[in-house]
């Protein structure tokens, strides 16, 4: 494990951290036996009454009101950190724009208020690294936008890209009579980086904060691991003890929305990440693993024990 050589105690303001990924990240902090003598952290909450705060405060974090729709909320809430981590949640209000301004807001106040590390939660720029072929994935080209606008300010930032996250996927899981089906628009063995967030996201993040040399200007990708349609069956015969069967839908077949569409083809033709997606969650494992301190990375079937399928 990394030996950490001061222990000044430093500050971390934590955007989300009643949330998935903010929650990982306080998790991620705490249960580092150096990150967390060398890390205080302050949590963000638009209610710091609601009980997911309050289980916060239970563990020792500092809940601090703050909106990111106003920068001078942000901007007086996280004065005097020294590394923030901000995350957006496209889905409250579901347009570009709107997740555009609120990464913006927390940009220009982190800039304000001299943020020695800002890590940003971003994503690939599909439009772009798709030649325009996938327009519609507006939550991840929101990101990438505002991953630029704070490359432009020259804020010293790290970016962090989770990975499709693992609780989108047993909704697509049915049972069907004695056995279990999953029906997707990947082939059986399209390669999906996948991500138990909860378990394993903090720790790329909490890597940014520990090795920053190795981390700023750069993209982190947060996988837990690569699995396939038929892993995932696998993983569900293990944890049931029944048949799953694998069906791949055929693209003309897709019935959703064309945001979710060209979701689903980022993961099948451009490996989610576009290309370098192998390359780099290797290097992302290699950051982690090199850091130390936590259990390995999540698995698929770890993940439907946990949730008890
Ligand atoms: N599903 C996937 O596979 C996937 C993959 C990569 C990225 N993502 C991205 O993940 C993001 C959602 O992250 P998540 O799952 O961690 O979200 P989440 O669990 O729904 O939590 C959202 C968090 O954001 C905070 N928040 C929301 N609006 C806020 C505001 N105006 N001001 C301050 N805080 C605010 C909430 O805090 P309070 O409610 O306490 O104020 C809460 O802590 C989305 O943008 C999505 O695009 C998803």
């Amino acid at each position: 494990m990394i030996r950490f050589s001061t222990m000044t105690t430093k500050l971390i303001t934590v955007f989300g951290s009643t949330g998935n990924q903010g929650g990982s990240v306080v998790r991620a902090i705490l249960g580092h036996p150096e990150l967390s003598k060398t890390w205080k952290i302050r949590g963000i909450t638009r209610n710091p009454k609601k009980p997911d705060a309050q289980a916060m405060i239970a563990q020792g974090v500092e809940m601090v009101q703050a909106d990111l729709n106003s920068r001078e909320s942000i901007f007086e809430a996280i004065k005097g950190s020294n590394a923030v981590f901000g995350v957006t949640n496209y889905w409250e209000k579901g347009t570009l724009e709107h997740e555009v301004m609120q990464g913006k807001n927390l940009a220009d106040a982190s800039k304000q208020a001299g943020i020695e590390h800002l890590i940003w939660s971003s994503l690939p720029y599909v439009s772009k690294i798709t030649d325009g072929k996938l327009p519609n994935l507006h939550h991840f080209d929101s990101k990438a936008m505002v991953e630029q606008y704070i490359t432009s300010l020259s804020l010293p930032a790290s970016f962090v890209l989770p990975a499709y996250f693992m609780s989108n996927i047993p909704s697509s899981i049915r049972p069907s009579g004695s056995h279990y089906s999953l029906s997707w628009l990947f082939r059986p063995t399209t390669q999906i980086p996948m991500l138990d967030v909860p378990t394993d996201f903090g720790k790329f993040v909490a890597s940014c904060l520990a090795k920053p040399s190795e981390t700023l200007g750069k993209h982190t990708l947060a996988a837990s691991g690569w699995f396939t349609p038929l892993d995932v069956c696998r993983a569900v015969e293990n944890c049931t003890g029944s048949k799953c069967e694998y069906h791949e839908v055929p693209i003309e077949d897709y019935q959703g929305s064309k945001e979710l569409f060209d979701n689903l083809m980022m993961i099948r033709e451009y490996e989610y990440y576009g290309p370098g997606a192998q390359d780099g969650v290797k290097k992302s494992h290699e950051l982690v693993n090199g850091i130390g301190g936590w259990e390995g990375f999540g698995t698929f079937e770890r993940f439907l024990k946990e949730i008890g399928i």
